[in-house]
């Protein structure tokens, strides 16, 4: 977020706009929070997790009188364009803002869960991913030194992005996500299956969904059906929402604060900034809020060819 947000800042000043940060997302537009940011304001954050214009999920924007009010504090402060960074949420408050008030508006693609359409990745999965990752390999020691059984249950709201990546990544033994329904009894058989192959322990992520927290249950089953086996349960949780971003993640909230400024600059509006193929593609709001982006079936398949066996 904050490397996005320097990016938005100077490249406002290089197309030689006066550039205000909004504090608290809607809110703070609701309120009035604004402050100039020079070059200067953004020195020294490329490196910072967390967004240091904070945070908010604002119910007041959901209302006309709270959107009139954000209107007025930026007509008051003569702003005439906005990058929203965020999801599904923040996208779907300034598409609707843009259409009632005319503002023009680009959003640019926040989110560790990376599922969002119109663009490959989003700003903060491949950190997210790789502080998975860390844990995993960490954890494996334990799997593998005391023959158990981990289930890791990361973040992604209702989709397995990180689950998908982060296991392949770190030679997991399955990938439990929403895309791919997996009942208990076939967990059990693949267990089964790989402790009689002599597999002495295993790693497996598991997809929270819709928010909501699976891991546990699926443990207690497990537990039921093969007790010889030694298992565990570790929720990674919120450890992934923070930290200093990947290198991957700074260059990428670089680019599409970039080409938000650009956009609004080429007169573009109510379209997302996003990163399609190497290349910096615009999709309408409206898709990227409507339209989901699947995962990949060869990363679902790779996890099975890769484990699936004997080995
Ligand atoms: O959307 C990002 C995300 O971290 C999801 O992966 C997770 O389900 C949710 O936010 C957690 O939200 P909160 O911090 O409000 O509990």
């Amino acid at each position: 977020m904050n490397a996005c947000i320097r990016s938005v800042v100077r490249s406002g000043h290089h197309f030689g706009l006066t550039v205000y940060g909004i504090l608290k997302g809607y809110d703070g537009m609701i309120n009035g929070n604004f402050q100039e940011m020079d070059g200067r304001s953004v020195s020294n954050v490329i490196q910072k997790g967390g967004t240091i214009l904070k945070s908010a999920r604002s119910e007041a924007f959901k209302t006309p009188e709270g959107r009139q009010k954000a209107f007025e504090n930026l007509k008051k402060f003569g702003i005439d364009g906005l990058v929203a960074i965020g999801g599904n949420g923040t996208f779907t408050g300034i598409s609707k803002f843009y259409k009632e008030f005319g503002i023009p508006c680009i959003g640019a693609p926040g989110t560790i869960d990376n599922d969002l359409y119109g663009t490959d990745f989003t700003i903060g999965y491949d950190t997210a991913v790789n502080t998975a990752l860390t844990a995993i390999d960490k954890i494996r020691d334990t799997a593998d030194s005391h023959d158990r059984v981990f289930f890791i249950e990361v973040m992604g709201r209702d989709t397995g992005y990180i689950a998908i990546r982060s296991a392949i990544a770190g030679g997991a033994e399955m990938a439990l996500i929403p895309e791919r329904k997996m009942s208990n009894e076939d967990i059990v058989d693949k267990l089964r299956f790989g402790t009689s192959h002599s597999r002495a322990s295993h790693i497996i992520i598991v997809a929270e969904e819709e928010g909501i927290s699976r891991s546990q249950e699926i443990a207690v089953k497990v537990r039921e059906a093969l007790p010889e086996l030694d298992t565990k349960v570790t929720t990674l949780g919120h450890v992934q929402r923070g930290g200093a971003p990947s290198a991957t993640d700074r260059v990428l909230a670089s680019r599409l604060g970039y080409a938000a400024v650009a956009g609004l600059v080429e007169g573009k509006t109510d379209v997302m900034a996003g990163i399609i193929n190497g290349a910096v593609a615009y999709t309408p709001l409206q898709e990227t809020i409507t339209k989901r982006k699947a995962i990949k079936q060869d990363l679902i398949d790779l996890i099975e060819i890769l484990n699936g066996r004997e080995y």
